[in-house]
């Protein structure tokens, strides 16, 4: 049996018998379906979301923002937990932008401590399920307890094989091509490279991404049509799916999100190139 096959029996196991014959035995086989569908084609390696709505979400429920941001990270656990068991091997979730320290001092000190919160409830488990952290940005630029639990988090899981979590904070993807550019023109400067050395793949490995492929599929929830500075670079042929604007983000649950990767396996992946299944 495989991984979804195992992380199935897992689920039913956890769901126990009598949540099976009463009710929820419906829900369960249209969850069984969606990732038998799945299985049946060939998984995103790397997915990247934009968790947008938290606020929006807060405001609904009549709740301070900050509300609305812990609630993101309930969504969070379940999509990590589902992205591992579907076999995709990179997670990238921009959680805290270059922009964003342009927002009130409480909301930044509210989502820094989040962050440290999740990582210090949650690292034991995401290290048990094989779950690589790794972070997006500029990390030296983050207050000081929230620097030394990332590193933490990123040295315990270093080894780890399984799904790859890249949380990018304090990330601005205009930044990081400006640094890229800054270290190839020191390469240059210094004899290592030629300007003739300069190609793609060169450009490619002086981002925070380095190593890492492009995203294959780009999750925005809430309804926004924008990128918003996020690997606008590494999302040049990537599928990109906007949700309807009353899904937000601590709304989008494992069932919204195996839907939307069953709307990305329909689509025909074409790279400038034309479909081979088209007749000429
Ligand atoms: C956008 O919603 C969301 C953010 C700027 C932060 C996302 C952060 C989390 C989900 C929690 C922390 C992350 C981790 C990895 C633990 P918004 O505030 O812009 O919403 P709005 O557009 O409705 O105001």
């Amino acid at each position: 049996m495989n991984n979804i096959g195992n992380a199935w029996i897992k689920d039913m196991m956890v769901m126990g018998l009598k949540d099976l014959f009463i009710g929820k035995n419906k829900k369960y086989k249209e969850h069984m379906d969606a990732y038998s569908m799945i299985q049946a084609k060939s998984v995103p390696k790397h997915v990247a979301i934009i968790m947008d709505g938290n606020g929006r979400w807060a405001k609904k429920h009549q709740l301070p923002r900050i509300a609305g941001h812990r609630q993101g990270v309930e969504a969070l656990r379940d999509i990590i937990q589902t992205t591992s068991q579907l076999g995709i091997s990179y997670l990238s979730l921009y959680a805290f932008s270059t922009e964003n320290w342009k927002r009130p001092k409480t909301e930044v000190k509210a989502l820094m401590s989040l962050l440290v919160e999740f990582l210090q409830k949650e690292i034991y488990e995401l290290h048990k399920n094989n779950v690589k952290i790794f972070m997006l940005g500029d990390i030296d630029g983050l207050p000081a307890d929230t620097k030394a639990e990332v590193l933490r988090a990123m040295e315990m899981t270093k080894e780890n094989k399984g799904l790859q979590v890249n949380i990018a904070i304090n990330y601005g993807s205009r930044f990081e091509m400006i640094k890229a550019v800054k270290y190839i023109i020191q390469d240059i400067s210094n004899g290592n490279i030629t300007i003739e050395d300069i190609n793609e793949e060169l450009f490619s490995q002086h981002l925070d991404t380095k190593g890492i492929p492009d995203p294959d599929l780009l999750i925005r929830t809430s309804g926004e049509y924008r990128l918003s500075n996020f690997l606008l670079y590494q999302l040049a042929y990537t599928e990109l799916v906007f949700t309807e604007k009353e899904v937000l983000w601590p709304d989008f649950t494992k069932e919204k999100y195996l839907e939307t990767i069953l709307q990305y396996q329909n689509r025909t992946r074409r790279y400038g190139g034309i479909d081979d299944r088209e007749d000429d």
